[in-house]
Protein backbone atom coordinates (compact mmCIF):
# COMPACT_ATOMS: atom_id res chain seq x y z
CA UNK A 1 0.00 0.00 0.00
CA UNK A 2 0.98 3.23 -0.60
CA UNK A 3 2.41 5.34 2.41
CA UNK A 4 0.10 7.65 4.01
CA UNK A 5 -0.19 11.31 2.70
CA UNK A 6 0.88 13.97 5.29
CA UNK A 7 -2.03 16.43 6.03
CA UNK A 8 -2.99 19.62 8.35
CA UNK A 9 -6.80 19.97 8.44
CA UNK A 10 -7.38 23.46 9.17
CA UNK A 11 -11.30 23.87 9.86
CA UNK A 12 -14.00 25.96 11.54
CA UNK A 13 -15.82 23.75 12.68
CA UNK A 14 -18.77 23.81 11.27
CA UNK A 15 -21.12 19.95 10.63
CA UNK A 16 -19.43 20.21 7.43
CA UNK A 17 -16.15 20.36 9.15
CA UNK A 18 -17.04 17.68 11.79
CA UNK A 19 -18.06 15.66 8.55
CA UNK A 20 -14.68 15.52 7.19
CA UNK A 21 -12.81 15.35 10.42
CA UNK A 22 -14.75 12.07 11.05
CA UNK A 23 -13.96 10.58 7.51
CA UNK A 24 -10.29 11.89 7.75
CA UNK A 25 -8.70 10.81 11.19
CA UNK A 26 -9.08 7.34 10.43
CA UNK A 27 -8.83 7.29 6.87
CA UNK A 28 -5.61 4.90 6.05
CA UNK A 29 -4.62 6.86 3.42
CA UNK A 30 -3.84 10.04 5.16
CA UNK A 31 -1.49 10.64 8.43
CA UNK A 32 -3.11 13.79 9.91
CA UNK A 33 -0.06 15.72 11.67
CA UNK A 34 -1.83 18.78 12.79
CA UNK A 35 -5.51 20.16 12.83
CA UNK A 36 -6.10 23.80 13.13
CA UNK A 37 -8.98 25.76 13.84
CA UNK A 38 -10.18 29.07 12.34
CA UNK A 39 -13.45 31.49 13.35
CA UNK A 40 -15.84 30.79 10.70
CA UNK A 41 -18.72 29.08 11.05
CA UNK A 42 -18.49 30.24 14.59
CA UNK A 43 -16.38 32.57 16.83
CA UNK A 44 -12.86 31.75 17.13
CA UNK A 45 -12.75 30.44 21.01
CA UNK A 46 -16.02 28.46 19.73
CA UNK A 47 -13.81 26.92 16.65
CA UNK A 48 -10.92 25.92 19.25
CA UNK A 49 -13.62 24.29 21.38
CA UNK A 50 -14.98 22.46 18.70
CA UNK A 51 -12.12 21.46 17.19
CA UNK A 52 -10.81 19.83 20.53
CA UNK A 53 -14.43 18.36 21.43
CA UNK A 54 -14.32 15.90 18.08
CA UNK A 55 -10.91 15.03 18.11
CA UNK A 56 -11.00 13.94 21.49
CA UNK A 57 -15.03 12.81 20.98
CA UNK A 58 -13.64 10.37 17.82
CA UNK A 59 -10.22 9.02 20.03
CA UNK A 60 -8.40 8.33 16.55
CA UNK A 61 -5.50 5.97 16.76
CA UNK A 62 -3.32 8.78 16.27
CA UNK A 63 -3.96 12.13 18.42
CA UNK A 64 -2.70 15.62 15.55
CA UNK A 65 -1.43 18.59 16.97
CA UNK A 66 -3.69 20.93 17.51
CA UNK A 67 -3.42 24.32 16.96
CA UNK A 68 -5.59 27.17 18.33
CA UNK A 69 -7.73 30.19 16.32
CA UNK A 70 -7.18 33.82 17.44
CA UNK A 71 -9.19 36.43 16.91
CA UNK A 72 -8.81 38.24 13.30
CA UNK A 73 -10.01 41.44 11.78
CA UNK A 74 -12.04 40.13 9.43
CA UNK A 75 -13.87 38.38 12.19
CA UNK A 76 -14.72 41.76 14.37
CA UNK A 77 -17.96 42.77 13.03
CA UNK A 78 -18.94 39.95 11.78
CA UNK A 79 -22.33 38.75 14.33
CA UNK A 80 -21.82 35.51 16.63
CA UNK A 81 -24.97 34.53 15.00
CA UNK A 82 -26.09 33.50 11.45
CA UNK A 83 -22.33 33.13 10.33
CA UNK A 84 -22.70 29.79 9.13
CA UNK A 85 -25.51 27.35 8.63
CA UNK A 86 -25.25 25.40 11.39
CA UNK A 87 -26.57 28.19 14.35
CA UNK A 88 -24.17 30.77 16.50
CA UNK A 89 -21.87 27.38 18.02
CA UNK A 90 -21.63 26.16 14.49
CA UNK A 91 -22.68 22.58 15.63
CA UNK A 92 -26.42 22.98 15.73
CA UNK A 93 -26.77 23.71 19.61
CA UNK A 94 -24.50 19.87 20.23
CA UNK A 95 -22.65 21.29 23.59
CA UNK A 96 -20.09 18.13 22.95
CA UNK A 97 -17.87 17.56 26.19
CA UNK A 98 -14.60 18.89 26.28
CA UNK A 99 -11.34 17.83 28.57
CA UNK A 100 -9.59 20.71 30.36
CA UNK A 101 -6.95 21.94 28.06
CA UNK A 102 -3.13 22.66 28.66
CA UNK A 103 -1.85 25.28 26.82
CA UNK A 104 -2.26 24.98 23.28
CA UNK A 105 -0.11 26.67 20.22
CA UNK A 106 -1.64 29.57 18.32
CA UNK A 107 -2.64 27.56 14.75
CA UNK A 108 -0.74 29.17 12.18
CA UNK A 109 2.62 28.18 14.51
CA UNK A 110 1.43 24.94 14.47
CA UNK A 111 1.01 24.98 10.34
CA UNK A 112 4.38 26.26 10.35
CA UNK A 113 6.29 23.93 12.35
CA UNK A 114 4.71 20.85 11.20
CA UNK A 115 5.62 22.09 7.28
CA UNK A 116 9.11 22.80 8.68
CA UNK A 117 9.29 19.68 9.63
CA UNK A 118 8.12 17.65 6.63
CA UNK A 119 9.47 19.91 3.28
CA UNK A 120 7.51 19.39 0.67
CA UNK A 121 5.56 16.54 2.23
CA UNK A 122 2.48 18.65 3.59
CA UNK A 123 -0.88 18.75 2.30
CA UNK A 124 -2.51 21.81 4.20
CA UNK A 125 -6.54 21.09 3.42
CA UNK A 126 -7.93 24.30 4.12
CA UNK A 127 -11.72 23.85 5.28
CA UNK A 128 -12.44 27.32 6.46
CA UNK A 129 -11.66 31.40 6.17
CA UNK A 130 -7.71 31.45 4.74
CA UNK A 131 -6.96 33.39 7.98
CA UNK A 132 -4.37 30.69 9.44
CA UNK A 133 -2.59 29.71 6.35
CA UNK A 134 -1.93 33.21 5.65
CA UNK A 135 -0.96 34.25 8.90
CA UNK A 136 1.38 31.40 8.88
CA UNK A 137 2.82 32.62 5.32
CA UNK A 138 3.47 35.86 6.88
CA UNK A 139 5.04 34.42 9.99
CA UNK A 140 7.77 32.36 7.45
CA UNK A 141 7.97 33.66 4.12
CA UNK A 142 9.70 30.98 2.98
CA UNK A 143 6.47 28.32 3.65
CA UNK A 144 4.91 28.59 0.53
CA UNK A 145 7.62 27.07 -1.08
CA UNK A 146 8.20 24.18 1.27
CA UNK A 147 4.47 23.36 1.37
CA UNK A 148 3.59 20.59 -0.80
CA UNK A 149 0.24 21.50 -2.02
CA UNK A 150 -2.75 23.80 -0.70
CA UNK A 151 -6.24 22.44 -1.36
CA UNK A 152 -8.76 24.80 -0.62
CA UNK A 153 -12.64 24.31 -0.36
CA UNK A 154 -13.89 27.99 -1.16
CA UNK A 155 -14.37 30.26 -4.47
CA UNK A 156 -17.09 29.97 -7.23
CA UNK A 157 -16.10 30.16 -10.90
CA UNK A 158 -18.97 30.36 -12.70
CA UNK A 159 -21.95 30.15 -10.80
CA UNK A 160 -23.31 31.97 -7.86
CA UNK A 161 -21.92 32.44 -4.17
CA UNK A 162 -23.64 30.71 -0.75
CA UNK A 163 -23.16 33.23 1.51
CA UNK A 164 -24.03 36.95 -0.80
CA UNK A 165 -25.22 36.79 -4.55
CA UNK A 166 -21.34 37.02 -5.45
CA UNK A 167 -18.92 35.09 -2.53
CA UNK A 168 -18.44 31.83 -1.26
CA UNK A 169 -18.83 31.72 2.53
CA UNK A 170 -15.29 30.88 3.40
CA UNK A 171 -13.63 33.30 1.15
CA UNK A 172 -15.97 36.19 2.31
CA UNK A 173 -15.12 35.81 6.15
CA UNK A 174 -11.36 36.70 5.23
CA UNK A 175 -11.01 37.73 1.71
CA UNK A 176 -7.79 39.46 2.38
CA UNK A 177 -6.03 36.50 3.64
CA UNK A 178 -7.78 34.77 1.02
CA UNK A 179 -6.11 36.88 -1.50
CA UNK A 180 -2.76 36.45 0.18
CA UNK A 181 -2.59 32.89 -0.16
CA UNK A 182 -3.91 33.06 -4.03
CA UNK A 183 -1.06 35.67 -4.37
CA UNK A 184 1.38 33.25 -2.62
CA UNK A 185 4.00 31.11 -4.39
CA UNK A 186 2.54 27.90 -3.12
CA UNK A 187 1.10 25.30 -5.35
CA UNK A 188 -2.47 25.11 -4.91
CA UNK A 189 -5.42 23.29 -6.09
CA UNK A 190 -9.38 24.99 -5.46
CA UNK A 191 -12.54 23.12 -5.25
CA UNK A 192 -15.14 25.82 -5.35
CA UNK A 193 -18.97 25.44 -5.47
CA UNK A 194 -18.78 24.58 -8.88
CA UNK A 195 -18.13 21.14 -8.61
CA UNK A 196 -19.46 21.06 -4.24
CA UNK A 197 -22.99 22.50 -5.38
CA UNK A 198 -22.65 19.23 -7.06
CA UNK A 199 -23.94 16.82 -4.47
CA UNK A 200 -26.99 17.14 -2.62
CA UNK A 201 -27.05 14.38 0.36
CA UNK A 202 -30.66 13.44 1.45
CA UNK A 203 -32.05 12.34 4.44
CA UNK A 204 -31.40 9.00 3.02
CA UNK A 205 -27.56 9.49 4.39
CA UNK A 206 -29.16 8.30 7.64
CA UNK A 207 -29.78 4.78 6.51
CA UNK A 208 -26.37 4.82 5.47
CA UNK A 209 -24.32 6.20 8.30
CA UNK A 210 -22.48 3.69 10.51
CA UNK A 211 -24.67 3.20 13.32
CA UNK A 212 -25.72 5.00 17.30
CA UNK A 213 -22.88 2.49 18.65
CA UNK A 214 -20.45 3.79 16.73
CA UNK A 215 -18.28 7.26 17.78
CA UNK A 216 -17.66 8.46 14.49
CA UNK A 217 -22.26 7.19 13.56
CA UNK A 218 -23.09 9.40 17.30
CA UNK A 219 -21.30 12.42 16.50
CA UNK A 220 -22.53 12.57 13.22
CA UNK A 221 -26.25 11.18 13.91
CA UNK A 222 -26.19 14.39 16.32
CA UNK A 223 -25.00 17.03 14.70
CA UNK A 224 -26.30 16.68 10.55
CA UNK A 225 -30.00 17.10 11.63
CA UNK A 226 -28.83 20.92 12.53
CA UNK A 227 -27.24 20.95 8.95
CA UNK A 228 -30.33 20.15 7.03
CA UNK A 229 -32.61 22.04 9.24
CA UNK A 230 -30.10 25.43 8.41
CA UNK A 231 -30.26 24.36 4.53
CA UNK A 232 -34.13 23.69 4.41
CA UNK A 233 -34.25 27.51 6.23
CA UNK A 234 -31.78 29.39 4.24
CA UNK A 235 -31.35 27.55 0.78
CA UNK A 236 -34.98 26.17 0.64
CA UNK A 237 -33.31 22.76 -0.10
CA UNK A 238 -33.68 19.46 1.58
CA UNK A 239 -30.52 17.76 1.35
CA UNK A 240 -27.42 18.64 2.84
CA UNK A 241 -23.69 20.57 0.99
CA UNK A 242 -20.84 18.52 1.88
CA UNK A 243 -17.50 21.12 0.62
CA UNK A 244 -15.49 20.52 3.08
CA UNK A 245 -15.75 16.42 2.79
CA UNK A 246 -15.66 16.87 -1.36
CA UNK A 247 -12.54 18.89 -0.98
CA UNK A 248 -10.83 15.89 1.22
CA UNK A 249 -12.04 13.87 -1.62
CA UNK A 250 -10.06 15.45 -4.30
CA UNK A 251 -6.91 15.30 -1.70
CA UNK A 252 -7.47 11.65 -1.43
CA UNK A 253 -8.68 10.47 -5.33
CA UNK A 254 -7.83 13.37 -7.16
CA UNK A 255 -8.78 11.23 -10.49
CA UNK A 256 -12.10 11.52 -9.88
CA UNK A 257 -11.78 15.48 -10.65
CA UNK A 258 -11.52 17.32 -13.68
CA UNK A 259 -8.97 20.17 -13.30
CA UNK A 260 -8.06 23.00 -15.04
CA UNK A 261 -5.16 25.80 -14.88
CA UNK A 262 -6.06 28.99 -14.30
CA UNK A 263 -5.50 32.50 -12.88
CA UNK A 264 -7.70 33.53 -9.70
CA UNK A 265 -8.20 36.48 -7.40
CA UNK A 266 -10.38 37.68 -5.01
CA UNK A 267 -12.41 40.67 -4.46
CA UNK A 268 -11.47 42.65 -1.50
CA UNK A 269 -13.63 45.60 -1.05
CA UNK A 270 -16.60 45.62 -3.67
CA UNK A 271 -19.81 47.03 -2.16
CA UNK A 272 -21.70 43.84 -3.64
CA UNK A 273 -18.77 41.61 -4.10
CA UNK A 274 -16.38 40.94 -1.08
CA UNK A 275 -14.83 37.91 -1.06
CA UNK A 276 -15.89 37.09 -4.53
CA UNK A 277 -13.19 34.85 -6.44
CA UNK A 278 -12.64 36.26 -10.03
CA UNK A 279 -10.78 33.69 -12.82
CA UNK A 280 -9.26 35.48 -16.00
CA UNK A 281 -10.65 32.94 -18.11
CA UNK A 282 -10.02 35.21 -21.00
CA UNK A 283 -8.00 32.95 -23.86
CA UNK A 284 -4.94 35.25 -22.97
CA UNK A 285 -5.37 36.34 -19.50
CA UNK A 286 -3.20 38.89 -18.30
CA UNK A 287 -1.83 36.60 -15.01
CA UNK A 288 0.00 33.93 -15.54
CA UNK A 289 -1.96 30.61 -13.76
CA UNK A 290 -1.57 30.91 -10.44
CA UNK A 291 -3.85 27.43 -8.96
CA UNK A 292 -5.52 24.39 -10.14
CA UNK A 293 -9.32 24.35 -10.05
CA UNK A 294 -11.44 21.76 -9.79
CA UNK A 295 -14.69 22.22 -12.32
CA UNK A 296 -16.17 18.58 -12.37
CA UNK A 297 -16.24 15.41 -10.53
CA UNK A 298 -17.56 12.18 -10.55
CA UNK A 299 -20.61 12.86 -8.81
CA UNK A 300 -22.07 8.65 -8.03
CA UNK A 301 -18.61 7.76 -7.31
CA UNK A 302 -17.66 10.66 -4.83
CA UNK A 303 -20.78 9.80 -3.29
CA UNK A 304 -19.94 6.03 -2.56
CA UNK A 305 -16.42 7.33 -1.64
CA UNK A 306 -17.73 9.56 1.28
CA UNK A 307 -20.24 6.65 2.43
CA UNK A 308 -17.89 3.98 2.08
CA UNK A 309 -14.94 5.97 4.01
CA UNK A 310 -17.11 7.04 6.96
CA UNK A 311 -18.03 3.00 7.29
CA UNK A 312 -14.85 2.02 7.40
CA UNK A 313 -14.19 5.02 9.62
CA UNK A 314 -16.31 3.46 12.24
CA UNK A 315 -15.07 -0.01 11.75
CA UNK A 316 -11.30 1.07 12.73
CA UNK A 317 -12.18 2.76 15.74
CA UNK A 318 -11.42 -0.15 17.69
CA UNK A 319 -7.80 0.11 16.60
CA UNK A 320 -8.07 3.23 18.73
CA UNK A 321 -8.82 1.52 21.87
CA UNK A 322 -5.37 -0.60 22.03
C1 LIG B 1 -17.97 26.46 3.49
O1 LIG B 1 -18.71 27.24 4.40
C2 LIG B 1 -19.12 26.48 5.50
O2 LIG B 1 -20.51 26.47 5.60
C3 LIG B 1 -18.61 25.07 5.32
O3 LIG B 1 -17.99 24.66 6.51
C4 LIG B 1 -17.66 25.15 4.16
O4 LIG B 1 -16.32 25.16 4.57
C5 LIG B 1 -18.74 26.33 2.21
O5 LIG B 1 -18.98 27.57 1.63
CA1 LIG C 1 -15.68 24.73 6.83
Amino acid sequence: MEMARKVILDVDPGVDDALALSFALFHPGLDVVAVTAVGGNCSPAQATRNMQAIVEGLDPPRLPRMGAASESEADSGRPAEGRGLYGPDGLGGADLPVAERQHMLPAEKVICDQVRAAPDAITIVALGPLTNIARAFQRDPELPSLVGRVVIAGGAVAVSGNYTAAAEFNIHCDPVAAQAVFRSASTKTLIPLDVTNRITLSYDLFNQLPDESTRVGALLRKILPSAFRGYRQRFGIEGIHVHDTITLMAVLYPELFMAQEMAGNVETMGELTTGMTVFDRRRIPSRQYNMEVAMDLEKEKVIEKIIRGLNSAAGREEASAE
